[in-house]
């Protein structure tokens, strides 16, 4: 294999999870492995698949052990694929996929596990009928049987800059559970969200200058752009290293606990802008604008099926 460029950023596809679990309508689980095998021909290197929460809470991704079934045969060596996770059940769940979703060369589905707690109280009780604490107590066994299956583990802090319900959260709050979420539960990696795209770039430089003190765990910046100034945030996150960004084909997603009635959250960043701002900045992502293009028309067709679905 080539070696990678030291200018290299890594870019994680979540717009099959962040972007349809906000979906009204449901997509048919064999459009969602099209979809899939689109965003694995663009050569990024990590794609969150899906989320092994409660179906009850977030139906549209009921399907995660189904449609690892039916991706186990086009999930290539080169690329990391990760889902969420929210307590034991959903683990149990997603080692039980594992197991069935192997390829021929004997690879599981899913090679990372994505835990999430918030910064904000209110949200984590929205979000996961549970205090942030309670959150990472659960976290616990999930986060050893991780380890014992070598699995890496992420850990998302959402409203790492402000909250839908508490407004702006302080920068004490984010590195307390940044710091529990290393220490305690020694994840691989911390993903900072800007949950409601809310983040001003000169946060962005502060947020990640006050966790810059933890080492064990790769930063990450997960942002939505209902500001329009995710890309002046991906600037800021790179000028304060940074090396490891979320974005949404297309633009899709956003929380649903997030949202206000008649309001949808909005969209994560799209992947496009995220990879034309890394380019701009001097920097590579590794990905083809060509193949790009192609998996955010299809993310577009099945989308617009799926809403026209749900109001029919
Ligand atoms: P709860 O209702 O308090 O849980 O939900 P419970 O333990 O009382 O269980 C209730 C029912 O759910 C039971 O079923 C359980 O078996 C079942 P019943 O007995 O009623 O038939 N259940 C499960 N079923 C399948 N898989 C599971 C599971 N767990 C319980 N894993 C819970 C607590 C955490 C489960 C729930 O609140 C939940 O699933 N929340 C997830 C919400 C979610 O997915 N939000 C979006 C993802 S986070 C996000 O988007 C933010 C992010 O993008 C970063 C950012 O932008 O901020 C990552
Ligand atoms: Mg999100």
């Amino acid at each position: 294999m080539p070696p990678i460029p030291s200018n290299r950023i890594r870019i994680v596809e979540v717009g099959a999870r962040d972007g349809l679990q906000n979906e009204a309508g449901r997509v048919p689980t064999p459009e969602k492995a099209e979809l899939v095998r689109a965003l694995i021909a663009t050569g990024v290197p990590e794609i969150e698949l899906t989320s092994f929460v409660s179906p009850k809470w977030i139906p549209q991704l009921g399907d995660a052990a189904e449609l690892l079934e039916l991706l186990a045969g086009d999930l290539s060596d080169g690329t990391t694929f990760s889902a969420l996770v929210p307590n034991m059940q959903g683990m149990e769940r997603l080692l039980e996929a594992n197991e069935k979703a192997v390829n021929t060369t004997g690879r599981r589905a899913i090679d990372k596990v994505c835990l999430f707690t918030a910064a904000s109280e209110s949200f984590s009780k929205k979000n996961t009928n549970a205090s942030i604490d309670e959150t990472l107590e659960r976290f616990e066994p999930v986060a050893h049987a991780a380890r014992e299956q070598d699995l890496a583990i992420r850990g998302y802090i959402s409203c790492a800059f402000a909250c839908p319900f508490e407004g702006v959260i302080a920068t004490e709050a984010v590195v307390h559970v940044a710091e529990r979420l290393a220490n305690e539960l020694r994840v691989d990696e911390l993903s900072i969200a800007d949950t409601i795209g809310h983040a001003a770039p000169g946060d962005v430089t502060e947020r990640i200058g006050a966790l810059s003190h933890i080492e064990r765990a790769t930063l990450n910046l997960h942002l939505h752009d209902t500001l329009n100034r995710a890309a002046d945030c991906v600037r800021a996150g790179l000028a304060a290293g940074v090396r490891s960004f979320d974005g949404a084909v297309g633009g899709l997603g956003g929380c649903p606990y997030a949202s206000t009635p008649g309001k949808r959250a909005p969209g994560n960043i799209a992947t496009s802008t995220l990879v034309q701002t890394i380019e701009d900045e001097g920097f590579t992502a590794g990905v083809s604008h060509a193949a790009l293009n192609c998996a955010r028309v299809l993310a577009g067709d099945l989308i617009t099926r799926a809403r026209a679905g749900a109001t029919a």
